[in-house]
């Protein structure tokens, strides 16, 4: 194809900027005379067949073509840009007097807060905070706790059965002591703690649920007398509940302990003179203990004449109601993250 001259170039341009209307026209018109065959790329290729002595003044007349075109590019460039923008703008646009969406922040669940309260207390004084399977052996959940089969303790604990006799639901975390101390093969000291799920039968008002939280203890050493239980017990009932809160201990009857107690403390909300909170009566009932059974020690492969040790269970939902005065048990498996929300502030008051 014969080039054309710079002229007809020229001319040819201006013809073809009215051909230019939108971006997409745009850019045809600039691989039309830019491209790799475009028509000022061509003349620029054809500087090598002009005579030395023309070659500059050639170069300046393509420079001047190159020079139009791209004066009217930039400038059809940034028109049709700036439209786009604004056509954009306008469709797109925020009605900023429109109220704004609430963002709904998680909060931490209440009742994890208060076990992991629970635990740093006992780890400041050298207990261990273990796990155990929710999913138990009679064996550990009973049996080697001194509560045989037949024996009527266990009707008291409306147990979840999964497979025939053996395999239930723990009604308890108490068979993780059991575990705990097969796990030590006698060795001492055993100090530990472990919060973790139940699950009993009952659901039958708003104190129970048919899922629950308990927080057991265990201490095994030499010597160890019900004086070091209530020591300890006093300890973490002030670091929870504060410095004036009195602790009590109650005769009372399990199976896996002897003595066994009930574990009150005097009502931090009336300071004893008798309120809803404790029923009047001045002390709030929180947790069974007692000194492990003989028969439950030497079960676990611990030699009573030896050792001593003492045991716990807290029951978790019990603590966080008193430390947050909360009165129905259901909401803290509530995922209504409203009521999380009232608790999360009552704790930064
Ligand atoms: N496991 C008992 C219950 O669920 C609570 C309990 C009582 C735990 C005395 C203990 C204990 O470790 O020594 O009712």
């Amino acid at each position: 194809m014969e080039s054309k001259s710079i002229e007809e170039v020229k001319e040819l341009m201006e013809k073809d900027k009215g051909s230019v209307v939108d971006l997409k026209s745009l850019n045809d018109f600039k691989v039309k005379y830019l491209g790799k065959k475009g028509l000022i790329s061509e003349l620029n290729s054809l500087i090598k067949n002009i005579p030395n002595e023309e070659k500059k003044e050639f170069g300046q007349k393509v420079n001047e073509v190159r020079n139009l075109f791209n004066d009217f590019y930039e400038e059809k460039k940034s028109k049709f840009e700036t439209a786009l923008l604004n056509d954009r703008l306008s469709r797109e646009a925020i009605d900023i007097s429109l109220p704004a969406t609430k963002i709904v922040t998680g909060a931490p669940n209440i009742l994890e807060k208060l076990v992991e309260e629970v635990e740093s207390v006992f780890m400041s004084m050298g207990y261990d905070v273990v796990d155990g399977p929710e999913i138990e052996y009679d064996k550990y959940n009973f049996e080697m706790l001194n509560i045989p089969k037949g024996h009527p303790a266990r009707d008291a604990q409306d147990t979840f059965y999964l497979e025939g006799e053996e395999i239930l639901l723990r009604s308890q975390t108490s068979p993780v002591q059991v575990r705990t101390m097969l796990e030590g093969k006698g060795s001492v000291p055993i100090r530990m703690i472990c919060p973790g799920k139940t699950y009993r039968r009952d659901d039958d008002d708003a104190t129970h649920s048919h899922q629950f939280m308990q927080i057991e203890g265990l201490l095994v050493d030499k010597d160890i007398s019900l004086s070091d239980l209530k020591g300890m017990i006093d300890v973490v009932m002030k670091k929870l509940f504060g410095q004036d809160v009195e602790s009590r201990f109650r005769p009372s009857y399990y199976q896996f302990t002897e003595p066994s107690v009930e574990v009150d403390i005097s009502c931090f909300n009336c300071k004893g003179s008798g309120c809803n909170i404790c029923k009047k009566t001045g002390w709030i009932t929180v947790a069974g203990a007692g000194m492990v059974h003989p028969n439950v020690l030497s079960m676990s492969g611990y030699d009573p004449k030896v050792w001593s040790g003492f045991a716990f269970g807290f029951g978790a939902e019990r603590l966080a109601m008193l430390k947050y005065d909360i009165n129905d048990l259901r909401v803290f498996y509530n995922t209504d993250l409203r009521e999380v929300k009232i608790f999360d502030r009552k704790e930064s008051e």
